[in-house]
Formats: structure tokens, sequence, C-alpha cells
């Protein structure tokens, strides 16, 4: 099937709920911290074109998550090398010693990926001015293995009885590795140990975070680690995976040890944990700054299977909503990652619905579809997504698993880009709860009380105009809808 050529800009109209840079190309989020009043997201970026190349950390600020105001490139690529993903870290106690006795430095933690592709270290860069500017470190490298593939540092402040120190992971991508790096100072660091492969193994692993979640309702708190896979996730392409268990400050050891399956095939990856089961969400990270009982995750609403041929308006790409994520146990005791979608603006109006039979719904722009049917149902409820001139964009049904159908009704003619995807529901709910959360080009379902998720572009798509809901002889579904209407609230750059 024919892809549009990279240089095609079309209407594709912009999101309202998710952050999209003016121009040009993005992927990843880097460096996202939360500094006491605005939350930083720092992202993969070309300054100069709707490809991938160039790499720079963009940077934007909001205060409510949905809203963001974007500020000028934080870290330009040099001329050797590329600055490809990373974190930040606020160093309260400037243990780095970049400070200058007024304001804490904020340091970015990044991989330099040399542009002939010859080798990946990590560097540091500073900031006096809370995140705005920074100077890269006259002496980095600071992490240098030789090899070509090791990269995404994620750093965290690991506490301890002991005392505190710096903790990396980051990936040996091929090797299916994830390393584990302890520092005093941010400058100097020594290996730890090593996590991988396991679980998911059939494309490189990227992009690994380490941190702290609460278990609802108790006063637990268990470690978890993402890692990022390309390809080989659970939906095809780019995926998430996570495994939960304890860091010990020196080794991370999941509940459950599982082998690392080199497989493609959905009924094998389904016995791993995803941290969504749609096409479009990867590489997502937490926030630096945050309590534990707030973690907060976004992640680039993409797929390298087809991020660089999809169309675009002269901007490329867009993050995710913002979830915030907790534990909870499932039917068989293990913990497993629920989320909330954060900064959803309060509708005016909700209208709620009771099909029994079949439904038509109109929807405002962003809006949201809450669905709730009886726990198990007997046969599907589907609930279709339709333009006005009654094209059919997408439908969703929802029986012991939810299955969301891609259509190829728009702009997008991608081998790998119409798909249909599978949530495997949980089996232990009375009531089964889905939100469906359409902005302009995107769809992001939560279901059974946000223990499953699934993100899906649809790729320059309005948001839809009605949704017909359907349900079998003797199933009932409640249907609840809202225009979710956005406050603007611009950030003084
Ligand atoms: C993940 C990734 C990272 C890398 C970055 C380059 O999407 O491949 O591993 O640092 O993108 O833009």
């Amino acid at each position: 099937m024919a892809t549009l050529p990279e240089t095609q800009q079309v209407a594709v109209k912009r999101p309202e709920l998710h952050f999209t840079a003016k121009k040009n190309w993005i992927n990843d989020p880097n460096g996202l911290f939360f500094d006491g009043k605005q939350y930083h997201l720092y992202f993969q970026h070309n300054p100069n074109g709707v490809g991938h190349g160039f790499m720079s950390w963009g940077h934007a600020v909001s205060t409510d998550l949905v809203n963001w105001t974007e500020l000028p490139i934080a870290i330009l690529h040099g001329d050797v090398a590329d600055i490809f993903s990373g974190s930040i870290v606020v160093d309260h106690e400037n243990t780095s010693g970049f400070g200058n006795g007024s304001v804490p430095p904020v340091i970015a933690i990044y991989t330099a990926a040399a542009k002939d592709e010859t080798n990946q270290s990590q560097a540091i860069a500073y900031s006096l001015d809370g995140g705005a500017t920074f100077t890269k470190y006259e002496q980095n490298p600071i992490l240098d293995r030789g090899s070509k593939d090791f990269r995404d540092p994620k750093v965290i402040r690991y506490e301890s009885a002991e005392g505190s120190f710096w903790v990396m992971v980051a990936v040996e991508a091929i090797e299916r590795r994830v390393l584990i790096y302890r520092s005093e100072n941010l400058k100097d660091w020594t290996e730890l140990s090593s996590f991988g492969p396991q679980a998911a193994t059939a494309g490189i692993w990227e992009c690994p975070d380490l941190f702290q979640l609460p278990v609802a309702g108790t006063d637990e708190l268990k470690w978890v680690l993402i890692v990022s896979l390309n390809p080989g996730g659970i939906a095809g392409g780019s995926g998430s995976q996570y495994f939960v268990g304890e860091f010990d400050g020196t080794s991370f050891n999941p509940d459950q040890e599982q082998d690392a399956w080199d497989s493609l095939e959905f009924e094998t990856l389904k016995q791993g944990r995803w941290l969504d089961y749609g096409r479009d969400f990867y590489a997502g990270v937490s926030f630096h700054g945050l309590p534990v009982n707030q973690q907060t995750i976004i992640a680039w609403m993409s797929n390298w299977d087809y991020a660089r041929e999809l169309p675009h308006g002269g901007w490329r790409g867009s993050m995710s909503t913002a979830r915030q994520v907790d534990l909870v146990k499932d039917s068989d005791g293990k913990l497993e990652i629920r989320q909330c979608i954060l900064g959803l603006p309060t509708a005016e109006e909700t209208e709620q619905s009771t099909v029994n039979g079949e439904g038509r719904i109109e929807l405002g722009s962003p809006a949201l579809i809450e669905l709730t049917t009886a726990g198990a149902v007997a046969e599907p409820v589907v609930v279709s997504l339709h333009r006005s001139d009654d094209t059919l964009i997408s439908e969703i049904s929802v029986e012991s698993s939810l299955i969301q159908h891609r259509r190829e009704a728009g702009l997008v003619s991608h081998e790998l880009y119409s798909s249909n995807q599978r949530l495997p529901l949980p089996t232990d709910i009375d009531e089964l709860l889905v939100q469906i959360v359409l902005d302009h080009g995107s769809i992001e379902i939560l279901a059974a009380d946000g223990r499953r998720s699934l993100t899906d572009q649809l790729t320059g798509e309005a948001v839809p105009a009605y949704a017909v809901v359907r349900t079998a002889d003797g199933t009932t579904a409640n249907v609840g809808v809202q225009t979710l209407r956005i406050q603007s609230t611009e950030i003084n750059a």
C-alpha cells in the first residue's frame, strides 16, 4: 500500500487535550519534572523538519497537564552528537557542584548519540534558571561503555536509612538489558547490577524507568520497572511492558521471574504486564518531583511502525494525556498498574442515557464517553464512532475482551496502520466502566477502573460527530457523554 511522502502536508487538526509542538517532529517525552509550581515536559524534537533527525530537547510547561506552553529549545544537538532521550533531576543538595548558591541546579542526563552511529554514551547538562537553558558539562561523557546502543538514562534519588544517592537505569538496547548504576555526584557512576532479558524481548529495549508506587488501600510501597520495546509490543510495533517487584538500592527483583519470550504472538505476550494495549503509547516515563502517591506518566502517542510516514500539518507527533498511576491487586493477588487520566476539564453538563438495543449519541469536542455495563456481558456491547457524513472511523467492542478496530477511513493509507487491538478484561469485576477520551486524532480507552488502557491515534480525524451504541437483547449499557471544555491557561513565557 502506498504511504504518503514525508513532505506531504495536509490539514491535520491539532488536538486540544494533548501536547503537540508548534512545528516539526517530536517523539519521546524527556526529563519530565515538577518544580513545585509547573510541570516541565521536554521532548525529542527535530528543530529542522518533520522527520526524525537533529535530535534535540524541546521544552514546554504547564500548570494543569493539559494546556502546555512551548518554550525555546532547551538542549540543542551538536556537531557530532544528537541529544537522545533522558531525564531530569533537581539537585537540591548541590551534589554535582554546579549550583551557584542561590538556586538548586536542574540537571539533565541524556544520551549523546554520535551522528555517525558509532557510539551512545551518557552526558549531563545543567541549568541555573529552573530548566529554561542548559550548559553542557565540558567533561562529557560521564558514562561511556564503548557501546553503540547504550541509552535513555532515567535518574532517581534513592533514599534509604543509610543515606541517599543517585540511581540511573539505562538500556543496552540490543541485549535487552536494563543496567543499574549509582552515583554520589551525578558525574561519576558505578555499575551495580543489570536486569533482563525477561518477558517480551522480540524487540530492542528502550526508555526504562524505575520508581515506587503505593498499593491502593494499604501502606505498602512497591517498585516498578517500565521497559519499552520496539517492535514486539502487545499490539504490534512499539509497546511498553512493566515489572513489579523490589529494588534494594542495588538490584531490581521482580515478584514474578519470567522467561524471555522472543515472540510476537498475542497469546504469549498477554502473559506479561503492559502499560497499554493500543498501538500508540510508547516511551512513557514518570515525573521527577512528585510525591509517590501522585506518580504520573506521559508517553509518546505514536508507534515506530509508521510514525515517520503519518500525514502531518507541519508538526508531527503528540504526547498522551498524563496518567496518574498506582497499584492494585488482580484476582490472582498479583499487582498491576491502575491509571487515571489527569487534568480532564469538568464538563458543564453530562448527558446520561440507558441503551437497550441501539442508541445514537451526538458528541461535542473533545469528548468523554463513559459506558457502564454489568460485569461479564454475554454478547458484545459495540460503540461505533462516525463522522457527520456517516463514515465509520473506529469501532469498540466490549465482551470478555475489549477490541478497538481502527478503520482506514481518512488520511492514512499504511499497511501497518489499520489494525484491531485487543485488550483482555479482568474477570473479577461486577460492573465494567469504560472511559473513552476522544480528541482530534486520538482515542484513549480506560477500562475496568483504569486497570486496562488502550491508546490509538486516529490520525487526521477530528473528534467524531456521533457514536452509536448497540447492545444485544437483554443487555443494557448506561452511557454518559460530556463535552470537555478546555480553559486556556497560557503561561507567560
Ligand atoms: C525511543 C528512542 C530512544 C532514543 C530516542 C531517539 O523512541 O528510540 O531509545 O533515545 O527514541 O529519538
